[in-house]
């Protein structure tokens, strides 16, 4: 339960009015808003338009009763967060500065570097998830959080949200990309020497010690490290591969530092699940990870509003192709404004897909398949129709059945293809967009 008067205080923040203060309190103890209205002595469209203001002002989003299960996440995640903070609400929060020093009374230092991390101005929706991993990095102080999905559908603009908003409740946040693959030893010295301030001159040689000194100080203080990109250091070779010899030591220090006591956290983005956190979490550890879904329609129609595109009436299939990947959408939104004259209707009528830079995140994911994965999806490539079980045994026959099943449970995972329901056995196709993508560029025919 939160205490009624957090909840005044926070909405006062929000300039949630007297009037919708009393629909806001029923509304959160989950009364409906009939019991409301009847409370009240008002009509229950009057109690749903307050609770829809409310929503505005809390920047909610979504259809019917998954906003007030949105709101009461957030408010809910803000409660824990002040408890865990102590009068978090009431600190300043800094966005877009190198280094901030605070004079706060409850941790006198507060030290940020987010080297070249994206401006988050614009951004839209991802309530539950920011609700979510909030939760669990400043609720249940997680050790080690995972953002994981495929290239360009916002990890890392959510990761930098979400660290700016719970910046509060750190001594240290510090941001590092690992696209540039830097070696495990000028990543830790870098780290380190933030964490110390410029006060560690002497780091050791030996990465298990350099691992060591930065769980010290993870220990000492409350740290959040956000490491981005940590697709670049895994197995270039999928999941079934090794890492490279420069990069294994990553491994270790993810599994150190899932594994140790500490009061600091690991959030990483990447593409793909490092194995030493699968293995981690299967153990109940405070190490999470949240799959990455494309935004939802109503935040991925504002993408193509940010645009000026037109033709209302085709921006719902449009998205459903990109299967709300805000990059896919920003590529070819660019498209249409430039040559279709923002006319959405007028690009959808030719049933294609362009796909710029787009691509080179899909032939990432298709260089990570083993031939198996690459021969299905090229099966199902040539098809006009989605295909069944049987089918694809048909096509392949040097294979097991089972091993079928898990190369295909393996590419619904990685939102390559879908499954579909038909009468006589469940049948499947590939995602609209990796279909284009794999007979433009893949396909022998
Ligand atoms: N929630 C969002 N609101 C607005 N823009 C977004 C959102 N999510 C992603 N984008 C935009 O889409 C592009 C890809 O996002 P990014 O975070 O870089 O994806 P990833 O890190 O998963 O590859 C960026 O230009 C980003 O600004
Ligand atoms: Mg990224």
């Amino acid at each position: 339960m939160i205490p009624q008067d957090f909840l005044q205080d926070i909405a006062k923040q929000h300039s949630v009015s007297d009037r919708e203060m009393e629909v806001l309190l029923p509304a959160m103890e989950g009364k409906a808003t009939k019991a409301i209205a009847k409370e009240l002595n008002i009509s229950e469209v009057l109690v749903r338009k307050r609770l829809s203001d409310i929503y505005k002002k809390f920047h909610i989003t979504g259809k019917g009763p998954v906003k007030l299960t949105n709101l009461q996440k957030l408010l809910f995640t803000k409660y824990q967060a002040s408890v865990a903070g102590e009068v978090a609400t009431a600190r300043p929060v800094i966005d877009n500065s190198p280094v901030v020093v605070t004079t706060d009374s409850v941790k006198p230092l507060q030290t940020q570097d987010w080297q070249e991390a994206p401006d988050v101005s614009v951004f839209y929706g991802r309530e539950a998830e920011l609700a979510t991993l909030s939760e669990w990095i400043v609720g249940e102080q997680c050790r080690m959080v995972a953002l994981l999905g495929m290239g360009g559908i916002g990890k890392t603009i959510l990761a930098v949200k979400l660290g700016k908003q719970i910046q509060q409740h750190f001594e240290f946040v510090i941001w590092r990309s690992l696209h540039s693959q830097p070696s495990i030893t000028d990543l830790l010295g870098d780290v380190i020497a933030f964490l110390s301030q410029q006060q560690e001159s002497e780091l050791p040689e030996d990465i298990n010690e350099r691992i060591s000194l930065l769980l010290q100080y993870m220990r000492q203080h409350r740290c959040l490290l956000i490491l981005d990109d940590v697709e670049s250091i895994l197995p270039s070779s999928g999941r079934f591969g090794n890492y490279e010899q420069e990069y294994e030591n990553y491994g270790v220090m993810f599994k150190r530092l899932g594994e140790t006591e500490h009061q600091s956290c690991l959030l990483l983005c990447s593409q793909e699940k490092p194995k030493e956190i699968e293995s981690i979490e299967g153990l109940k550890r405070p190490v999470h990870s949240l799959p990455l879904a494309g935004l939802k329609l109503e935040d991925a129609k504002k993408i193509l509003q940010e645009q000026g595109l037109k033709g209302e009436e085709k921006w719902e299939y449009l998205i459903r192709c990109a299967r709300g990947n805000p990059f896919a959408l920003k590529i070819v939104s660019a498209i249409i404004k430039d040559l279709f004259n923002n006319n959405v209707a007028e690009f959808t009528e030719y049933e294609t897909w362009v796909f710029g830079d787009f691509r080179l995140i899909l032939d990432q994911q298709w260089v990570h398949l083993s031939k198996l994965e690459k021969q299905i999806m090229l099966y199902l490539a040539s098809l006009e129709k989605p295909a069944s079980l049987g089918n694809i045994k048909e096509e392949i026959s040097e294979l097991s059945t089972s091993e079928v099943i898990e190369a295909l449970a393996f590419l619904k995972k990685r939102s390559l293809i879908v499954t579909k329901s038909e009468a006589s056995a469940t049948v499947y196709d590939l995602e609209y967009l990796v279909k284009k993508y794999i007979s433009k560029y893949h396909s022998t025919k």
